[in-house]
């Protein structure tokens, strides 16, 4: 029986890569996205390879995610490790430029629809015991502050304090809990920040060489994979060729 791998945010980026990661090991596949004609185009690709089912999935609607979860087809319920994946930021801008709506939906979405699926897929993955993964998605955002980071920043390093909060309570489950922190990565993620700026986001990694939504599904895979004994807390990856900058100071 091969082993069954849930994906949030399956339609791009690092999602899309770790189901094709995962299926290249032969895991089945759930993968969700709002966008099912990605979805179908996967299934259409790597269910030659692996079963796969999809689900059309917004994880800011609790109840949508715990039917999907009910649902699940015969085959597919013993998940063995959850990939919170689905996230976004929006607004690159200074806090006090923002509009609150895109405040509520990075809150919506990478706080309280990490939520939602950690809750639904909780009993199926304490079921599977020993080995199972769940792998959280967070950020260097998380952890260190940059200006126009502000509420993605800031939940972001809900992600990560979840995931160690998480890991004391599945004390004894056998149930691992990883928060994957990249920094700049290549994917749509600058598109969609932008909202459909693709000169800008194509600035952003011109020039350089940002980790590849592979280079993350690697991380994913592997952190999931590991012996059972082993759980990696926090993996933070960030290119070579990005670290930190200095203070800044505000002079006269
Ligand atoms: N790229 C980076 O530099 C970077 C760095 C650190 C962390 N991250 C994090 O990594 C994760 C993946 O980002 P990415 O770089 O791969 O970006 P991406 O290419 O934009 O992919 C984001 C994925 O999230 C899904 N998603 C967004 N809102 C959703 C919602 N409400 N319900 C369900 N799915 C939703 C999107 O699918 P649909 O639009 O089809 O729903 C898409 O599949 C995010 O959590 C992001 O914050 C990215």
């Amino acid at each position: 029986m091969s082993k069954i791998v849930f994906i949030t945010g399956a339609t791009s980026g690092f999602g899309r890569a770790a189901a094709r990661r995962f299926a290249a090991d032969g895991w089945s596949l759930v993968l969700t996205g709002r966008r099912m004609e990605r979805l179908q185009e996967l299934q259409d690709d790597l269910g030659r390879q692996v079963p796969v089912h999809i689900a059309a999935l917004d994880v800011r609607d609790a109840e949508a995610v715990q039917q999907v979860v009910a649902e699940l087809p015969e085959g597919f319920r013993q998940v063995h490790a959850l990939i919170n994946n689905a996230g976004l930021a929006l607004a690159p801008q200074a806090a006090q430029q923002v509009d609150l709506a895109d405040w509520h939906t990075m809150i919506d979405t990478n706080i309280k629809g990490l939520v939602n699926v950690t809750h639904a897929l909780l009993p199926t993955l304490i079921a599977s015991g020993r080995g199972a993964s769940i792998v959280n998605l967070g950020s260097v955002a998380g952890q260190w502050p940059y200006p126009g980071s502000h509420v993605y920043g800031a939940s972001k390093a809900f992600v990560q304090q979840f995931s160690y909060n998480l890991r004391c309570d599945l004390q004894g489950t056998g149930v691992r809990v990883t928060d994957i922190a990249p920094g700049m990565a290549e994917t749509e993620f600058t598109l969609v920040r932008t909202k459909g700026d693709q000169a800008a986001s194509d600035r952003l990694y011109r020039g350089t060489e940002p980790l590849s939504a592979e280079d993350i599904a690697e991380q994913i895979f592997y952190v999931a994979s590991l012996p059972e004994h082993i759980n990696i807390n926090r993996l933070e990856v960030m290119p070579t060729r990005q670290a930190w900058s200095p203070f800044a100071v505000d002079r006269d």
